[in-house]
């Protein structure tokens, strides 16, 4: 069986990567299930260890902008702003691939998503290795996107040799997923760039296909609708249910206790109201009232503003498989 280990060597990261292997790498949004995006066999692995169904394609993570577009045959001249001014950062552009862009990466689709993280040690790393990284985040298919280390070893404990400790991530949620088609700029998933920042950058109005209840097949195919569940029930405080008992339930708030519960039993995403702690928190919440296998957790949604969206969106996903 192998031995999962944490630890900070960029050596030993690098060697496992030249050699076909996959880690899992830090990142400021959430951790990546990482290997060479441009070796096919390195990137099966990805999807044995995750069980991802291969119609799910990935992200490749770059160390710059430049090496990012040598990849892709078309540059929009707002792919170029945006780049300019969210890179390295949490925004992934889906743009035509080159042929040199394995089929395994995009599961044969025609664009390739591409990004460049902005977190120091995975910088580093990156800038070792002379291909990009393809990366999904490092959860078991459909379950909960790790934000540490530990997170990472309790879902793919023993399914990978070394998790790259970058600490904790600073942001929390994935990264906001976008496309061009004609002269537009659409969102496929909310993430940690805002709409409205990337309104103001372009200075023109974003579409957003994201909605779970769209019914065109989504670009960006992943969006499940059930995507991000915890084992436990979770439900909407909006539909909590009058009879229940709630001495033997969890709530996770924004920054208020709810007088129906016990305080033990609550998790507050930030005390002080600001929605990108709330974010950073948003997944080890789910991590945590988890592991106290409470009957049935129930969540509030955020405040729309900034991340609120991307937050909302997660929570959306997470109360679904348990509503229908
Ligand atoms: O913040 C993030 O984006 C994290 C970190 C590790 O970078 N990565 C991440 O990857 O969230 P993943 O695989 O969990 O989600 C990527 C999403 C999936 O929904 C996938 O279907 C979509 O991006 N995607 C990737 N490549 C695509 C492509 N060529 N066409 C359409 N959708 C694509
Ligand atoms: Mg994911």
């Amino acid at each position: 069986m192998i031995q999962t280990e944490i630890g900070t060597d960029l050596k030993k990261a690098k060697l496992l990567l030249d050699a076909t292997e996959i880690i899992s790498i830090p990142t400021e949004t959430v951790y990546g299930l990482a290997a060479n995006g441009k070796n096919p066999q390195a990137i099966a692995k990805i999807y044995t260890a995750k069980k991802r169904p291969i119609s799910n394609p990935l992200i490749l993570h770059y160390k710059d902008a430049s090496s990012a577009f040598q990849d892709v045959t078309t540059i929009p001249k707002n792919a170029e702003v945006l780049a300019g001014k969210f890179w390295p950062g949490p925004l992934t552009m889906l743009l035509p691939k080159k042929n040199n862009i394995p089929d395994a990466v995009t599961s044969g689709k025609s664009h390739v998503a591409i990004r460049v993280p902005k977190h120091e040690l995975c910088l580093s790393l990156l800038n070792t290795l002379d291909y990009p990284l393809a990366a999904p985040s490092a959860n078991l298919y459909g379950r909960i996107s790790p934000t540490s280390p530990i997170h990472v070893h309790e879902q793919l404990n023993s399914r990978i040799q070394y998790i790259l400790d970058g600490g904790i991530c600073e942001k929390g949620i994935e990264s906001t997923i976008i496309g061009f088609e004609n002269d537009n700029v659409i969102i496929y998933r909310l993430g940690s760039i805002s709409i409205e920042a990337i309104e103001t950058c372009i200075q023109k109005k974003v579409h957003v296909k994201n909605k779970i209840e769209d019914k065109q097949a989504p670009r960006a195919s992943g969006m499940v609708k059930h995507h991000y569940a915890p084992n436990t029930a979770m439900f909407s405080i909006a539909k909590k249910h009058e009879e229940e008992n709630l001495s033997n339930c969890g709530f996770i708030g924004f920054d208020t206790l709810h007088p129906d519960f016990p305080n033990e039993n609550q998790f507050l995403l930030s005390e002080n109201g600001n929605i990108d702690t709330a974010a950073k928190e948003l997944y080890r919440s789910f991590h945590v009232m988890d592991a106290k296998r409470f009957k049935s957790i129930y969540i509030e949604f955020m405040p729309e503003n900034g991340i609120g969206k991307a937050i909302n969106d997660r929570i959306h996903r997470a109360i679904q498989k348990y509503s229908s």
